[in-house]
């Protein structure tokens, strides 16, 4: 058996891990919102129509932050379309996803349900169709206290006090021809400056201050690249830098990887996922670096990759066009994805100095960790469970590790057979280890953690099968990890594991 060695020390760290780094998306799209966060009449919904089975897992996955309407939806939103009384809304035509929107749910709606859930919301302002004004008003709609005809409209729709929406996303994927209302990069860096500005005035914001406090400011992030196949990365994401690095706080990147099902391409090519979103996170801090120097600004720029995950993009449409909550976008997650997926969630820690925010795309029934039954029960995909271990437990700071993994060959380059991140939360006086194993046999994995001390081992799980394509289902959750025994032996800091093939493990120590 092949070993590989995996040192990492205390004093080595990358950087501090947001808590925002486990974040997720609702985006109208499929049944995301209807029968997914939103569904009146169903047995556990409460008095707004809010699931609480739907609350209960969202709990259960350690979700801080959710970005919401869109997505594709938001460039063609108009937001008063969603707010005041129900029967007063208009139903439109979604030329995003053609479906038919009713606006039943809309930002009140999504600003109660993010209070009950206790997430912090993230919102998005229309570049698409909308104007720099919309976006504006939408600012004053949620955190002007009152006293305008429009903050006056939130109070008499029942919510006396402003919500203090701090994080807001300025369009959604812009770069892309599939984008209502796409723009040239430099048409977008304009129009993103400019709505930046109102958008900041609009919340008391003069002159770079925040006159009830700096907690209250915007935090603004602008529409990066789609993915980095797209023919303008990263030219893409220089101009709109260019135009925007004074008021932005965030360059927002999106990414789906996708395991070719017709076996046209080698798994290898899947596997090799992990190492590729890495590469692309360097090409983005590089270029942020390279318009800091540009702008000769001080400030530092962070990165929101606001949408990421497994998404067999090829998966046919199964309902007619106009129809109200389609079936959209509901992939059934395999083993596979989920080893995938641990990995993609182990480079988010690994470059956790620039990625300060990300969003696991979708939360719920579009692309999502969850499923629902429309009236009746839910479960757990397969990639709900790397998410939930490491969003409730990888805290503090990403450690840097040296390791000597084996590597093989696929389409980006090559990547480690040994995938892993670990992490160390000085309050909770926690170490945490999540681990890979890409190769076909099983592998001892030595770790060497001396310098955190006398390390005790308290949780060790493995998600492991036989089936790369096993998936869960309504009343049968197959994949999900196996507890195993706590590594022992006088010396916890240097532990020695075997990684079944084809695995993914965690591992919690305290000190
Ligand atoms: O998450 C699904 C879609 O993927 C989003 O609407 C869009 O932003 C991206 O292309």
């Amino acid at each position: 058996m092949k070993t590989t060695k995996i040192f990492a020390d205390k004093n080595l760290t990358i950087g501090e891990i947001s808590p925002n780094l486990y974040g997720s998306f609702i985006e109208h799209l499929g049944r995301a919102v209807y029968e997914g966060i939103y569904e009146p009449g169903h047995p556990t919904a409460d008095e707004n129509g809010f699931r609480g089975d739907v609350i209960e897992l969202i709990k259960e996955l350690n979700v801080p932050i959710v970005r919401y309407p869109g997505g594709n939806f938001l460039s063609g939103y108009d937001w008063r379309d969603g707010v005041g009384p129900r029967e007063k809304r208009p139903t439109r035509l979604d030329l995003a996803w053609f479906s038919t929107e009713t606006n039943e749910f809309g930002t009140d709606e999504f600003l109660k349900w993010c209070k009950k859930t206790g997430i912090e919301p993230m919102m998005a302002v229309n570049m698409g169709t909308g104007t720099i004004k919309d976006a504006a008003e939408l600012v004053e709609y949620c955190n002007h206290a009152g006293g305008t005809t429009i903050s006056d409209a939130r109070r008499a729709n029942g919510a006396e006090k402003p919500y203090n929406v701090r994080y807001w996303c300025i369009g959604n994927e812009m770069d892309g021809p599939w984008q209502i209302g796409h723009l040239s990069a430099d048409e977008y860096g304009k129009k993103a400056l400019e709505a930046a500005k109102v958008m900041r005035w609009a919340n008391g914001e003069i002159d770079g201050k925040e006159a009830r406090g700096a907690d209250r400011a915007l935090r603004l992030i602008v529409s990066g690249s789609s993915n980095h196949e797209m023919k303008t990365f990263p030219a893409w994401d220089r101009t709109v830098l260019e135009h925007t690095y004074g008021q932005a706080d965030y360059l927002s990147m999106h990414r789906y990887y996708m395991y070719d099902e017709d076996r046209k391409r080698p798994l290898e090519d899947f596997l090799g996922s992990a190492d590729d979103m890495g590469e692309y996170i360097n090409t983005l801090k590089a270029t942020i670096e390279y318009v800091r120097a540009v702008t000769r600004s001080r400030k530092r720029m962070y990165i929101s990759f606001d949408e990421w995950n497994i998404w067999s993009v090829t998966a046919p449409r199964r309902e007619p066009l106009w129809k109200k909550a389609p079936h959209l976008l509901e992939d059934v997650y395999t083993f596979r994805d989920a080893l995938v997926f641990a990995g993609l969630m182990n480079t988010l820690l690994n470059n956790c100095d620039a990625v300060k925010l990300a969003c696991l795309a979708q939360l719920v029934n579009v692309i999502a960790p969850i499923m629902t039954e429309r009236g009746g029960g839910t479960f757990r995909q397969t990639i709900f469970y790397p998410f939930r271990y490491l969003a409730g437990n990888a805290r503090g700071e990403t450690v840097r590790t040296f390791s000597d993994s084996d590597t093989f060959a696929n389409m980006y380059g090559r990547a480690r057979c040994i995938n892993e991140a670990v992490t160390h939360d000085a309050d909770s006086r926690t170490v945490c280890v999540s681990l890979c194993n890409y190769a076909q046999e099983k592998r001892e994995v030595r770790l060497e953690l001396r310098s955190f001390g006398d390390l005790r081992a308290v949780e060790y799980v493995e998600l492991a099968n036989a089936d790369l394509g096993a998936v869960n289902g309504f009343g049968s959750e197959r994949i999900a990890p196996a507890q195993k025994d706590l590594p022992s032996g006088k010396d916890g800091a240097r532990v020695t594991l075997t990684l079944p093939p084809m695995s993914w493990s965690f591992l919690k120590f305290a000190y």
